[in-house]
C-alpha cells in the first residue's frame, strides 16, 4: 500500500466502502463544500493532521478537504471508537495515511497521535485535543517558529471539554498556535450535541442492553447541550427523567423543563440508568454506588472515561466483576449488581454508531470551513482560542435547510431597515 498506515485489517477496506458510501449520502453539504473545495483547491500543498474518531462520517470529511487538495493524516481520537472497516477503506481506497486500531492500547493511541503530528501538519484537527497537546509537549519553540513563519497555521478543536483545557492553556500563556472552537457554534451545540449526542446515546445504551426506557428512572448529570438533549430524549422514549447539575441557572433551567433535580447522592438510590453528560471527573463516585439499586447501568457521554469512578468501582467490588454482553461488564456491590458500559468511555462512539451521518454532515461542514478560514487568515491569528466565525454557522445553517428542500422568509428592505433603527 502506497501510504503509511497502522489499521487492524486492510481486507475490511471493501466494507468500510460501503459504509462510508451509506454515511456520503446523507451529507449533502459536505458535499457540495467538496464540489466547490474540488475546483478552488483551498488545501493545495496543505498538510492536515486529525485526530477524530474514525467513523464513516469522519472518512467524508477526510475526503472532502482531500478534494481540496489537503494531504491529510487521521488518528483515532479515542480507542474503543474507531471502525476498523472504516480506517481500512481510508487506506485502500483514499490513500489517507492512518493509524487507527479498535482497542489499541495506551502506548499504540499515544504512538497513532505521534505519528500523525511527526508530519509536521500546517492545521491540525482535534477531538479532545490529544493532537494539539501532543505537538505542545514535543517543543513548544519549534512551534512558535512554524507559527511565525506562517507554516503552521492553526487548529480546530471539536469538544466542549476540550475548549475548556484550550483556555486554561491560554490563560497559562502555553498555547503556541490559535485553535478555532467547534463546539460553541451555534450549529454545534444545537444541532450535534442537542439532537446528535441526545439521540446516539440513548441508542449506545439501548445497543448495549437491550433495556427499556419506557417506566425507567433514567439519571442526567450534566444539563449543558449534551445533557439536555439525552434527557429530551429519554422523556420522549417514556423514562421519567431525573438531572443531577452543579451549576444552579442550568439546574433552574432543567427544573423549568419539567425534570426533577437533586443531588447525585440522592438520584443515586432511585435511579435505573445513569448518564454522564458533565466534561468534569468524579461525578458518580464510591458513595453514590453503594447506594444504587441493583441493576443499575452506568454510562458515560463525556470525552474523557474520568465521570464515572471506575477505580472505585472496582475497588468495591473486589474481584466480583464478569462480563456479561459486548460492552456490558457486571460489578457487585454489596450482593447488587451494577453494570458498566464500555469501560466509562464515551457510549455513543463504543456501543454504537455515533451521532448520525445528517448531523454530522452540519458538524463537520462548520469543520471543512473553519479549516478553509484558517487558511485564508493565515498569518494573521494570534495564539488564542476562537469561536466560529458568525458566517460560517448561518452559512451552513442555510445550506442544510436548502438540502432539506425547506425556504425561509426573507427580510424586506423595510424591515432591515427597521432592525438597524431599534436594533433587532
Ligand atoms: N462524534 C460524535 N459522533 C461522531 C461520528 N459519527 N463521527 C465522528 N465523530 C463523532
Amino acid at each position: 500500500l502506497a501510504v503509511d498506515h497502522d489499521v487492524a485489517d486492510p481486507a475490511l477496506a471493501t466494507a468500510g466502502a460501503g459504509r462510508i458510501a451509506w454515511a456520503a449520502a446523507r451529507m449533502p453539504v459536505l458535499r457540495s463544500i467538496g464540489q466547490r473545495f474540488g475546483e478552488a483547491k483551498p488545501f493545495a500543498g496543505i498538510r492536515i493532521g486529525a485526530c477524530l474518531h474514525v467513523t464513516p462520517e469522519t472518512a467524508v470529511l477526510i475526503a472532502t478537504l482531500a478534494a481540496g487538495g489537503a494531504e491529510v493524516a487521521l488518528c483515532a481520537s479515542n480507542p474503543l471508537s474507531t471502525k476498523d472497516d472504516v480506517a481500512a477503506s481510508l487506506v485502500v481506497d483514499h490513500e489517507v495515511a492512518t493509524f487507527a486500531r479498535r482497542g489499541e492500547g495506551v502506548a499504540v493511541y499515544a504512538s497513532h497521535v505521534q505519528a500523525v503530528a511527526s508530519r509536521e501538519p500546517h492545521i491540525t484537527i482535534d477531538d479532545g485535543c490529544d493532537l494539539i497537546e501532543r505537538l505542545h509537549s514535543s517543543g513548544p519553540e519549534r512551534l512558535r517558529s512554524r507559527v511565525a513563519a506562517a507554516d503552521l497555521l492553526g487548529g480546530t478543536e471539536d469538544t466542549t471539554t476540550g475548549a475548556a483545557h484550550l483556555r486554561a492553556m491560554a490563560a497559562a500563556g502555553v498555547l503556541t498556535y490559535p485553535v478555532v472552537s467547534l463546539s460553541e457554534a451555534t450549529t454545534r451545540a444545537m444541532a450535534d450535541n442537542r439532537y446528535g449526542t441526545g439521540q446516539s446515546v440513548l441508542d449506545g445504551i439501548v445497543r448495549a442492553t437491550n433495556t427499556l426506557l419506557a417506566g425507567a428512572k433514567v439519571v442526567v448529570a450534566g444539563y449543558g447541550n449534551c445533557g439536555r438533549g439525552v434527557a429530551a430524549r429519554a422523556r420522549g422514549m417514556g423514562a421519567s427523567v431525573i438531572v443531577t447539575e452543579a451549576n444552579p441557572l442550568r439546574a433552574l433551567e432543567a427544573v423549568l423543563d419539567g425534570y426533577e433535580v437533586m443531588t447525585m447522592r440522592a438520584a443515586a438510590a432511585r435511579g435505573n440508568v445513569f448518564v454522564t453528560a458533565t466534561g468534569n471527573r468524579d461525578v458518580i463516585t464510591a458513595a453514590d454506588f453503594a447506594e444504587m439499586p441493583d441493576g443499575a447501568i452506568l454510562a458515560n457521554a463525556g470525552h474523557f472515561d474520568v465521570e464515572i469512578d471506575v477505580k472505585a468501582l472496582a475497588e468495591l467490588a473486589g474481584g466480583r466483576r464478569r462480563p456479561v454482553r459486548p460492552g456490558v461488564e457486571e460489578f457487585t456491590v454489596g450482593g447488587r449488581g451494577l453494570l458498566l458500559l464500555c469501560e466509562g468511555r464515551l457510549v455513543n462512539l463504543a456501543a454504537a454508531d455515533g451521532n448520525p451521518a445528517q448531523v454530522m454532515d452540519i458538524s463537520f461542514a462548520v469543520q471543512a470551513l473553519a479549516c478553509e478560514w484558517l487558511v485564508r487568515h493565515r498569518g494573521e491569528l494570534e495564539p488564542a482560542v476562537y469561536g466560529v466565525p458568525a458566517e460560517i454557522d448561518g452559512q451552513v445553517a442555510s445550506l442544510k435547510l436548502a438540502t432539506m428542500g425547506i425556504e425561509v422568509d426573507e427580510l424586506s428592505p423595510g424591515q432591515l431597515a427597521y432592525l438597524k433603527t431599534f436594533g433587532g
